[in-house]
């Protein structure tokens, strides 16, 4: 066993503990009654940045929630890392269909189930005991920056204001993110691509208050019956989305690309029975992977309208409201796609009602290089750890960060993460593999061997 191996062994336990302190706060960034809880979390990541020994560590005040800012200088003529995580997670409901509390960390099976487990708690901590045990063996090969954001599941309204404000403080020569998925513990692989977003919300109105179904149904038309009849027209029969000029811009892989992804192992078996689903859908003519990794989409996040307490209520909703978001691949412009949604939207209400249509944030798509310095170092790490060489692969998830840091700072980023695809992510009995956690922890000091001295 390596030096660094036993090591992570020998203190697992307390880096357990430390994380699961750390999965205990509450810090839901969407949700303005736990604004206190997310600075305690990003207190908490400054005093763990210390307490591992980095020799700058800052909170630094935005107009949202803090950032934190973490620095370990070891030779100016060595090169630099900048690990970017989130201490902010999604919001724990529905409640009652977690097993355990989302904010009391539970081990089962060798999985810790809290709210933010994988998600990115349990990722940028990884991070942070590889900094611990660099430091501790007196070999850190290079500089190693840290910038821990609190507003990430909201969309980083921020960050891009705080990366135009420093810009020399984020001086860097790649970002090392742990944020996405390895395909298995048996197969390692490397997000090469990430989806980019564009997020809206529509309200249809008609009537001027909610009526007695019986009194008006059948002659006045129904905001909720309307939004459902104009959502359902947005994809045609073979699963593409019906909005004009929406494919326009879509980057086309060519067939070895193709070829490319579809080798990451992948049984659609499987896949069906872990989600309980029967059958499969989506855009004709493409794979499961290549709907959720080169292929854009949009899917309804939340619906309602009208009467959804308990029992029956007859009655006809003055209002109805959705959420949609469009998951959007390299070249497709997140304002262009939510000014083609916007247009579209209004062009196919009927006179019957009024639509009102705001857009929340979005974000482009990213595709990082996989013949970089750093991917190379990457794969080596990997390669060294897990005994097996990894995969790029396309993951169907979305960082906008990734493309404003290489807008802003001309960055490139390695996105190194080593959770599950089934790790339930944003739903109830969110977990994350301890094994994940420990070997990840590894990779991570074996990636700053391999990047500081190829
Ligand atoms: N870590 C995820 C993104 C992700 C998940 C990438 C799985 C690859 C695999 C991130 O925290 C996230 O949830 N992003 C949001 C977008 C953001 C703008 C709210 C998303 O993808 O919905
Ligand atoms: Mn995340
Ligand atoms: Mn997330």
């Amino acid at each position: 066993m390596t030096a660094v191996r036993s090591h992570i062994e020998k203190n697992k336990e307390a880096y357990l503990a430390e994380l699961f302190e750390l999965l205990r706060i509450p810090s839901v960034s969407a949700d303005s009654r736990h604004k206190g809880d997310v600075r305690r979390a990003a207190e908490f990541v400054v005093q763990k940045l210390k307490d591992a020994g980095a020799d700058h560590v800052e909170l630094m005040e935005t107009a949202g929630h803090p950032i934190v800012f973490g620095e370990k200088k070891t030779d100016p003529a060595w090169p630099t890392v900048l690990v970017y995580g989130h201490y902010d997670v999604q919001p724990p409901d529905p409640l009652d269909k977690w097993t355990s509390p989302p904010f009391e960390p539970t081990v089962r099976d060798g999985k810790i189930y809290a709210r933010g487990s994988c998600d990115d708690k349990g990722q940028f901590y990884m991070h942070i005991k590889a900094l611990e045990i660099m430091i501790g063996k007196k070999d850190v090969p290079c500089n190693i920056k840290f910038m821990i954001e609190g507003e990430e599941e909201v969309g980083s309204a921020h960050l891009a204001d705080f990366v135009k404000a420093n810009r020399a403080k984020l001086k860097a020569d790649v970002i090392l993110i742990s944020d996405t998925a390895v395909i298995s513990l048996d197969q390692p692989s490397i997000t090469a691509g990430l989806r980019g977003l564009s997020y809206m919300e529509v309200q249809v109105t008609g009537p001027n208050r909610d009526l007695h179904s019986g009194v008006y149904g059948g002659a006045v038309a129904n905001p909720a019956n309307v939004l459902c009849k104009m959502i359902a027209s947005l994809h045609d029969n073979d699963g593409r989305v019906t909005i004009p000029g929406f494919y326009d811009d879509v980057a086309v892989l060519s067939e070895e690309e193709r070829a490319a992804l579809n080798k990451a192992p992948f049984s659609l078996e499987v896949y069906k029975k872990e989600l309980g689903i029967a059958e499969i859908q989506g855009e004709k003519g493409f794979t499961t992977l290549e709907r959720t990794g080169i292929r854009p989409t949009l899917d309804v996040n939340g619906i309602w309208g009208g009467y959804t307490g308990e029992g029956a209520k007859t009655v006809l909703p003055s209002t109805a409201s959705a959420k949609v978001s469009m998951r959007l691949v390299p070249n497709q412009r997140p304002e262009k796609i939510t000014e083609l949604f916007t247009r579209h939207f209004q062009s196919i209400a009927p006179k019957t009602v009024s639509v009102k249509i705001t857009a929340h944030h979005g974000g482009e798509a990213a595709v990082t290089p996989t013949d970089s310095k750093a991917f190379k170092a990457a794969s080596k790490a990997f390669e060294e750890v897990w005994g097996k060489a990894p995969i790029p692969t396309r993951d169907g998830g979305s960082i906008p960060i990734v493309a404003l840091f290489k807008k802003e700072l001309g960055l490139d980023t390695v996105l190194m993460g080593f959770g599950l695809d089934t790790d339930a992510l944003h739903s109830p009995n969110e977990h994350y593999g301890i094994r994940n956690f420990l070997i990840g922890i590894e990779t991570i000091v074996a990636f700053h061997k391999h990047f500081a001295r190829p």
